[in-house]
């Protein structure tokens, strides 16, 4: 198997450090370092495709590229669907810094087909589970609420923290813990005001944020006390608004 790598972002960094690990060769491309004319030499040297690019390129550089490509084409996004292109999600996160290989082999991708990434990357040995296409698009809503949307949460309490000369370390125990508990018992791990029907601190808490940062609270309470309601048949209270 010849892999072709297009990209020099985050997933291409990852994948080329991956596949190295691994013992993998690769053939690399990307625009910024590289012509056209090497594009066409390359292609010619593959057998599979990776492109590593941002979703709104994906198709148009397949369509430009690799129209005549009798190998497999792949691509990493989890939302996106075009017809000739596999696609294999990696169920994780991919900053600036690299993992090891370890970690690497234990990412779940999201595919169409198991056997096929089993075809595709034969050397690797990466859990797979299956997912159809008509479900892409809910399941990468919620890949980008459950992991992205916290961070933007964090991101903003921490801030708030720091004013209170709060220490980083402190709030990060605490993160980890909340985490460790959902994930233990996700149904019962909740504490809090919310979770005790306590309206006047939830009060408090509203009056004590800054504007925006109330509207997410509110948001929050709001999301919590209809699903309640749809669940146990009780009223919704929307008191706090
Ligand atoms: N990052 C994640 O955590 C993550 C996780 C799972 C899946 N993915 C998927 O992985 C893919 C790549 O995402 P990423 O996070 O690596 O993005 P990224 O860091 O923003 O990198 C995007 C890459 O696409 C290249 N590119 C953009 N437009 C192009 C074009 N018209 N022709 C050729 N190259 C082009 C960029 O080249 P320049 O540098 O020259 O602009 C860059 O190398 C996406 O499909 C994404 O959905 C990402």
């Amino acid at each position: 198997m010849t892999y072709l790598l297009i990209g020099s972002g985050r997933v291409a960094t990852h994948v080329k450090h991956y596949l190295s690990l691994k013992g993998i060769p690769l053939l690399e491309w990307n625009r910024k370092n590289h012509s056209i004319e090497d594009l066409r030499e390359k292609t010619a040297q593959a057998d599979t495709v990776l492109l590593a690019i941002k979703d709104g390129a994906i198709r148009e550089f397949r369509d430009a590229h690799f129209k005549d490509f009798k190998g497999t084409v792949v691509h990493f996004s989890g939302s996106l669907s075009v017809e000739g292109i596999e696609s294999f999600h990696p169920l994780m996160t991919f900053g600036p810094s690299l993992y090891d290989l370890d970690f690497y082999e234990r990412i779940y991708f999201a595919a169409a087909s198991k056997k096929r990434f089993k075809e595709i990357f034969p050397a690797l040995s990466n859990p797979v589970f299956e997912l159809m296409d008509k479900n892409k698009a809910l399941y990468h809503a919620l890949c980008v609420m459950s992991g992205n949307f916290p961070q933007i949460l964090w991101q903003a309490c921490l801030q708030k923290f720091e004013e209170l000369n709060v220490p980083q370390e402190a709030v990060g125990l605490y993160l980890e813990k909340n985490l460790e508990n959902f994930l233990a018992a996700p149904g019962k791990s909740l504490t809090g005001p919310l979770a005790r029907g306590d309206t006047a601190t939830i009060e408090k808490n509203i009056d004590a944020l800054p504007a925006r940062m109330a509207k997410l609270y509110q948001a929050f309470v709001k999301y919590f006390l209809d699903r309640n309601a749809k669940t146990l048949g009780e009223p919704t209270s929307h008191c706090f608004f």
